[in-house]
Parts: C-alpha cells; sequence; structure tokens
C-alpha cells in the first residue's frame, strides 16, 4: 500500500494544498491537483513556480530538476467537479479544501466513487475529527488523517491521525510513506486539536488573560516568552501572523470539541478583535498596529515581570503536554517531536518539564488554581502522580 509509485492527488489549491502538492511532487511522485473555485490552482501554479526559482538561485536544486519537478504535477484548471475524474488514477488523496464538514463530507462521498478501491483518502483538517469525515464514506476504513503543518514544504511535522474505524494498515503505511518524503511523522488520536492545535491552545489563551488582568501589555509578554522561553514569536506576534479569525476559531473549535472544558476557554479580547475586523498582519490591524508609520509600543523589559509570565504561560503548555500523555493522544517522544517540529517550540514540552523539575510545575500551577479557583488551572493527575512517585519522562 502506498508505494513510492503511486500518483498523488491534491483537492483544494489554497496555501496547504499548494504545499502539500509541492511536497508530493518533490518526493518523485506524479500529482493531479484540482479547486472547486476558478483561478485558484493557476495562482498555486504561480507560487510553486516561484518557489522552486528561489530554490534554484539559492543552489538547492539544479534547474533541470526544478522543471522536472514541476512537470510530474498536473494542475486541473476546470473546477473540480468537472475535473474529479483526473483523481481516478491516484493511489493517495489528500483533501485540502475549506474547513467545513458538510463541504468535506460531500466531497468525500464523491471522491470515493472515483478513486481505485484500494486508494487512500486523506483529510489534511486541522480541526473536524477524521471520524466525521470518515463516516460520509461507504467504504470508510481507508480514511486517515494525514495533516502537513503551515508551510508545508518547510515544517517538518506531519500529524498522522487514524480514526475508530481506519485500517491499521492506511496509518501505518501513511506514517512510512512520510517518513520517505523526509517528513517527521507523528501518531496522533483523533481528538480534538490532534496533538498541536491541542497542547498549543495555552501559548495564546494564557497570555491573552495576563493581557486581559492588566499584568502586562503585548509586547511585553511577547518580550519575556522570546527572552526567558526561546520562542521564536511572542504570542501576540504569533496570533497576528496567524490570523486572529483563524486562531479563535480553532480556539472555539477545540473548547467545543472536548464538551466545553474550561480549560480551553477562548476569550473575549480575542473574540472582540475579530468582531472588530482585527485579523492581525493581514488586515493592518490586530494586537499591533501594521498601518504605515504606525510602531509597536517597546515591551517594558522587566525580568522580575517577564519571568512571572513565562513561568506562567510555560506551566500551563507543560500541563497540557503531560495530560495529552495522560490522556492517550499521543506518545511523549511524539508530543516532544510534534511542538519542535510542528510549531518550532525551542524545546520538547515533557523534556522542558524534566529540565526544571515536575515538581516545580505542579507548585505553579497549583498556586494558580488556588489563587483563582478556576479549574482551568487544575493540574493533570499524571502531573500528580509522577511528582507523587518521583518519576521523569523518558526515563
Ligand atoms: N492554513 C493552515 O495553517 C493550515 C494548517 C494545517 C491544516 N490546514 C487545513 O487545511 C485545509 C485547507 O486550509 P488552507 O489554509 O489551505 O485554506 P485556503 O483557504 O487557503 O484553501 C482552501 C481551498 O479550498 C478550495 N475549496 C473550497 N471548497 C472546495 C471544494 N468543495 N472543492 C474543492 N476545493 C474547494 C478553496 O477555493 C481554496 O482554494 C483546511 O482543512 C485547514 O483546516 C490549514
Amino acid at each position: 500500500m502506498l508505494d513510492d509509485n503511486l500518483t498523488v492527488g491534491v483537492l483544494g489549491a489554497g496555501a496547504m494544498g499548494t504545499g502539500i502538492a509541492q511536497v508530493a511532487a518533490a518526493a518523485g511522485h506524479q500529482v493531479v491537483i484540482a479547486d472547486a473555485v476558478p483561478g485558484a490552482v493557476s495562482k498555486a501554479r504561480a507560487n510553486i513556480a516561484k518557489a522552486m526559482e528561489r530554490e534554484v538561485d539559492k543552489g538547492r536544486l539544479t534547474r533541470d530538476a526544478a522543471t522536472e519537478m514541476v512537470g510530474r504535477i498536473e494542475f486541473r484548471d476546470a473546477p473540480l467537479t468537472e475535473s474529479i475524474t483526473a483523481f481516478s488514477r491516484c493511489g493517495l488523496a489528500i483533501e485540502a479544501i475549506v474547513e467545513d464538514l458538510a463541504t468535506k463530507q460531500a466531497l468525500f462521498h464523491v471522491l470515493e466513487r472515483v478513486v481505485a478501491p484500494d486508494a487512500v483518502l486523506a483529510t489534511n483538517t486541522s480541526s473536524l475529527s477524521v471520524a466525521s469525515i470518515a463516516s460520509s464514506c461507504a467504504v470508510s476504513g481507508r480514511v486517515v488523517g494525514i495533516h502537513f503543518f503551515n508551510p508545508a514544504p518547510v515544517m517538518p511535522l506531519v500529524e498522522i491521525v487514524p480514526w475508530l474505524g481506519g485500517d491499521g494498515i492506511v496509518a501505518s503505511s501513511s506514517y512510512a510513506l512520510m517518513q520517505r518524503w523526509r517528513k517527521t511523522p507523528v501518531l496522533a488520536s483523533d481528538t480534538p486539536g490532534f496533538i498541536v492545535n491541542r497542547i498549543a491552545r495555552p501559548y495564546y489563551g494564557e497570555s491573552i488573560r495576563i493581557l486581559e488582568e492588566g499584568v502586562a501589555d503585548a509586547p511585553t509578554i511577547d518580550w519575556a516568552l522570546k527572552e526567558f522561553g526561546k520562542f521564536r514569536m511572542g504570542p501576540f506576534e504569533l496570533m497576528d501572523f496567524i490570523g486572529n479569525d483563524v486562531n479563535f476559531a480553532v480556539t472555539k473549535s477545540v473548547f467545543e470539541g472536548f464538551f466545553f472544558d474550561p480549560r480551553y476557554k477562548p476569550s473575549l479580547t480575542q473574540r472582540r478583535l475579530v468582531d472588530a475586523g482585527f485579523l492581525g498582519k493581514k488586515s493592518g490591524r490586530g494586537y499591533y498596529d501594521y498601518r504605515d508609520g504606525a510602531t509597536a509600543p517597546p515591551p517594558k523589559m522587566d525580568a522580575t515581570l517577564g519571568l512571572v509570565i513565562f513561568q506562567r504561560v510555560l506551566a500551563m503548555l507543560i500541563n497540557e503536554a503531560i495530560d495529552a500523555v495522560h490522556m492517550r493522544v499521543a506518545s511523549p517522544t511524539d508530543i516532544d517531536l510534534a511542538m519542535t517540529k510542528g510549531v518550532n517550540y525551542p524545546k520538547g514540552l515533557l523534556a522542558w518539564a524534566n529540565e526544571i523539575g515536575l515538581d516545580q510545575v505542579l507548585a505553579d500551577l497549583e498556586r494558580l488554581q488556588s489563587e483563582y479557583g478556576e479549574d482551568r488551572y487544575r493540574p493533570s493527575p499524571l502531573l500528580r502522580r509522577m511528582v507523587r512517585d518521583g518519576k521523569r519522562f523518558f526515563e
């Protein structure tokens, strides 16, 4: 299953579909890509050509190799409804269309009638359950989540998400294929946010709480996380970059997916930014002002304050990572790989927990929980158990 000669189909030619098509072609596959909206595929073609030009300029690829690579991609300009039969020769079809369950279900329903009986149908969904997408298929065992990170050609991580009714061989073959594509696959359970989008929530949520309480402003919180945590981007810079609408949608989806567990509660601040159209960089305003001539206020570089902020956010992140181990979302190794290879965290959160001491993390969370009296700060039972038993991760 999923051999190196198969043709890869990519459905959806937006940011992710374009990147995935490029990755598959670079791995030597013939690729077919189509979209519902006219013009989307030509844009994908132009973007891939531009990316290839950069590779050639930087000496990472010869011009011949780049031309050959692009030549392996069949760009279907006709709307997907007319192009769907082109997917009949695909051994693997990866869906990367709009994040809407009914639209995805409708596509899978059509797709499964076109492809060969042994073709694998993958979804790149970030926040929907793979089970809910697979359930639209008559033969659903071959459906799997293959979740790339943005930009797909750059980010090594791919979350492989088997679902309740999926064939084991489909997930293991997808995992092996991603290794051959020189990606870093990890295995995640079909739970809200999978690994990365679940564990990363407090990076945003707790930082917004700190802002809302007036402990510090956005530049200071960003500075604290970069200065003391060595995160590449501060939470507010990152939210503005991702788009506050996109980040809010993921937060809401994870919160709803967990039956409104207070730990994942979205914030009013983020909702108001979205209400106001302050979506971040793309709209010119977000937490920061990106309009011409605007400058960001300087951070208050107070080390004592910075450390308090950093420790609070990190304790919440580590608690989330430990709870993901506790709830068997993924193995400790995969959890640490996911956060370093999917969102560029400077260290795996579990390795970080070992470094600062699990007892210290527990003490930080207990202090927050007693101060706020909120379930949001409840320490994971696994953290309590490991501290009680004097255990560490990876030992
Ligand atoms: N952007 C990210 O950071 C990111 C990361 C990982 C996964 N994802 C997931 O990947 C998927 C695509 O996201 P994106 O960021 O590329 O979105 P996008 O908006 O850039 O692209 C989506 C594309 O799908 C097309 N489309 C919509 N309905 C369609 C249909 N019925 N048939 C065919 N094409 C259709 C749109 O025209 C558009 O070109 C979503 O499920 C998203 O959750 C996104």
